[in-house]
């Protein structure tokens, strides 16, 4: 039987109505900064973004400066690092991708900005890649000893060549703290990161769906008004 995740995964953005939880954005991006920003960047985003899902000002000020991105001495014109600003990217944690490859057994980890959209079913993937680690089933082995997990590597019926190099990013209960005093199961943490990597590749999307209301609302008008104007049109001819 195929594996499914522990919960399937349910985000008040789905749907036409969908719409962002902007306390589960906010516990998502507190996963991503204690657990995922240790390999992974997330280039397309910057630190100003964060007043779209509830933080202040002076809390993104704040929280950019919590973290340490690249920088160029001004006086050398040599690269060291510097508490972020605002206008700063979510950084990578290496230097390069060679640096990333060299501390994750030669795999490179991507930048996460818009990995939802990059998969097909992005956010159904990732929930089921991040909840779904586990022993690798010895029927498989037998059938397919060339799949055998390499050292390094672990087991994931989800990724694509099934051993994976990410070691698994929520292994315990309780990993985060929640500042809203949500209780941070790993089923929990998972969903609340997809649902903040759902936001970081589309921060439109509640308006791309309120857009499309008025769209077909006057899209019937206008049929209804072509239906009675061809009639009008074409009266005298029946
Ligand atoms: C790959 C998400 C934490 C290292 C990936 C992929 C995703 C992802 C979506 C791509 C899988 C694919 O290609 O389809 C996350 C999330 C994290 C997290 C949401 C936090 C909850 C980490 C951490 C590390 C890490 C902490 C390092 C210790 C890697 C590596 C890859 C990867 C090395 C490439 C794997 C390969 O190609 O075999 N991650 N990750 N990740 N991640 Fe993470």
């Amino acid at each position: 039987a195929f594996h499914k995740p522990a919960e399937p995964l349910k985000l008040a953005s789905n749907g036409p109505f969908g719409k962002f939880d902007r306390q589960q954005l906010q516990r998502g991006y507190q996963v991503y900064k204690e657990v995922c920003a240790a390999c992974h960047s997330m280039h397309l985003l910057s630190f100003r973004n964060l007043t779209e899902i509830g933080y202040s000002e002076a809390q993104v000020k704040a929280e950019a400066a919590s973290w340490t991105v690249p920088g160029i001495d001004p006086n050398t014109g040599e690269a060291n690092t510097r508490p972020g600003i605002p206008t700063d990217r979510f950084p990578s944690p290496y230097p390069n991708e060679t640096a990333a490859r060299a501390a994750n057994n030669n795999a490179n980890p991507p930048d996460l900005s818009l990995i939802t959209k990059a998969r097909p079913h992005g956010p159904e993937y990732l929930h089921s890649l991040l909840t779904g680690y586990q022993e690798q089933p010895a029927e498989l082995l037998e059938k397919f000893p060339e799949a055998k997990t390499g050292v390094g590597l672990y087991y994931n019926p989800y990724f694509a060549n099934l051993n994976i190099a990410m070691p698994p990013p929520l292994s315990t209960d309780g990993q985060v703290t929640y500042a809203d005093g949500t209780e941070a199961t790993i089923n929990q943490m998972s969903t609340d990161v997809t649902a903040f990597l759902v936001w970081t590749a589309e921060p439109t999307l509640e308006k791309r769906n309120q857009t499309g209301w008025p769209v077909l609302g006057f899209l019937i008008f206008a049929t209804v008004l072509a239906w009675f104007a061809k009639k009008q049109v074409w009266a005298d001819l029946k």
